[in-house]
């Protein structure tokens, strides 16, 4: 039997995961695929760096990744190193060569992902990427093979463990965001720099691969409406809580009226809402098709050992169609949806204002919802001496009905500070 010959990039936290499943596992993935995998070679950027705990002969080791995939004995490229370049132009050259790639780089797939995929085309190559999204999850070959004869709607996700651990502990502690951070830095769930989380642009590059995947269109990073979680604050949650919610970094991806609406923010969901007990840093992700109705992926979405179960399933696919002389379906994109501009969006608020508690308020703020057709659902208010606090929730209505009406306030002497504005998902308009 010849051997199915893998060159590793990187052998981080992932990497290092990769190699010891595909160690461990060598008898039932031979069994599993018709043939051996052997690595071929493994590019990393320091090699002096202990790796004691990696069991593999040190001489497989190198520092030069494009002259690792330009080898001839290499058939598949395993990416696990991130970032934009030198990936791109590692995966473009072995792609183009007709080697298969297997890549958890998610950023690279939202920012540039049309590149390899026009590649994989040019060098009747295969494409996997499932690590790249939610981690272990099954969810990207679902999305892009069982569930292809039927018509996705939307896609609703918590796609990025970190900011989730973060909220659910605001959410069980009462914390504020900066409190909830330090402990996840300390717990190791965030990293030391985390604003890729934090900010959301983690979450947004998930949303654009999801998008792509469900509406058989290119979407890119800079596609997705981002939005971060740093600004919600203590009150935010306890203000959910009051009205039986909880806040989570979504991610949003639906088709409406033949174009593809993405964002990402945090929204407040109900209790009752699937995604609502999705705690600590797993990530979810429920999907709504035209004929299968809501289906709901759940499971770990970081980690060295369950990103890597998603890389060895892609291993496995790659090299048994290797060994079979085909190659996976290429890239659907025949839709060719729009991207829908954020402000057609149609979403709810919760807003909290800061205002002066006398005649006439509660009507002029009012007024200032009406002038922008934006229906109010319930409003509440606790008063504070010459101050009240109202807090605001509305119907559904474009977000740039809603974001107009927020400047507007913002304009109002009587409205002395608006404490914040955050959407609602997942009740039904009443
Ligand atoms: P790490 O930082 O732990 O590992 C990166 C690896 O790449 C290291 O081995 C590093 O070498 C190597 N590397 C960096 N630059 C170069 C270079 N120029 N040439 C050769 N090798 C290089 O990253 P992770 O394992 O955490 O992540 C890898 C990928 O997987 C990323 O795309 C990430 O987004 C994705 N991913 C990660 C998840 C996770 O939970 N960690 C979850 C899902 C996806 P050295 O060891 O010498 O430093
Ligand atoms: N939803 C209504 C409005 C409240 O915003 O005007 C009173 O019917």
């Amino acid at each position: 039997m010849k051997p199915v010959r893998v060159a590793l990039l990187g052998c981080g936290t992932v990497g290092s995961e990769v190699v010891r499943l595909l160690l461990d596992q060598a008898g039932d993935l031979t069994a599993r695929i018709g043939a051996p995998v052997e690595i071929a070679g493994i590019a990393v950027r320091r090699l002096g760096r202990d790796r004691g705990d990696v069991p593999v002969d040190p001489a497989l080791f190198t520092t030069d990744a494009l002259g690792l995939v330009k080898r001839d004995d290499v058939d598949v490229v395993v990416e696990v190193v991130g970032g934009i370049e030198p990936a791109r132009t590692w995966l473009v050259e072995a792609l183009k060569a007709g080697k298969s790639v297997v890549t958890a780089n998610k950023a690279l797939l939202a920012e540039d992902g049309g590149t390899l995929h026009d590649a994989a085309t040019e060098g009747g190559a295969d494409l996997y990427y499932e690590a790249s999204v939610a981690g272990a999850i099954p969810l990207l070959r679902p999305l892009r093979e069982s569930l292809h004869g039927d018509t996705i709607t939307k896609v609703t996700g918590i796609v990025n463990g970190t900011t989730n651990y973060i909220l659910s502990s605001m959410d069980s502690t009462g914390a504020g965001f900066t409190e909830a951070l330090e402990e996840a830095t300390a717990l190791g769930y965030a990293e030391a720099d985390p604003t890729a989380d934090v900010e959301g642009f983690d979450a947004a590059a998930k949303a654009a691969i999801l998008a792509s995947l469900a509406f058989h269109s290119r979407v890119s990073a800079a596609d997705v409406h981002r939005e971060g979680i740093t600004e919600v604050t203590a009150a935010d949650m306890a203000s959910a809580k009051a009205m039986g919610c909880t806040i989570k970094l979504l991610c949003i991806a639906a088709r409406i009226d033949d174009s593809v609406s993405v964002r990402v923010h945090p929204a407040m969901i109900p209790r009752t809402h699937p995604l609502a007990s999705v705690g600590d840093a797993f990530n979810a992700v429920f999907v709504e098709a035209a004929a299968a109705g809501q289906l709901m992926f759940y499971g770990r979405g970081a980690g060295g050992a369950p990103t890597a179960s998603a890389v060895l399933g892609d291993i496995v696919a790659v090299s048994r169609n290797r060994l079979a002389g085909v190659r996976a379906a290429s890239e659907s994109r025949y839709a060719d949806l729009p991207i829908r501009p954020m402000g057609e969006a149609v979403t709810r608020y919760h807003i909290s204002l800061d205002v002066a508690d006398r005649a006439g308020v509660l009507a002029a703020v009012a007024g200032v919802f009406a002038k922008h057709d934006v229906s109010i659902a319930t409003v509440r208010q606790s008063g504070r001496g010459d101050d009240a606090v109202l807090v605001i929730v509305t119907h559904a209505a474009p977000d740039a009905a809603l974001t107009a009406t927020v400047r507007e306030l913002q304009q109002l002497d009587i409205v002395r500070s608006i404490a914040s504005v955050l959407r609602v998902e997942g009740i039904e308009a009443t």
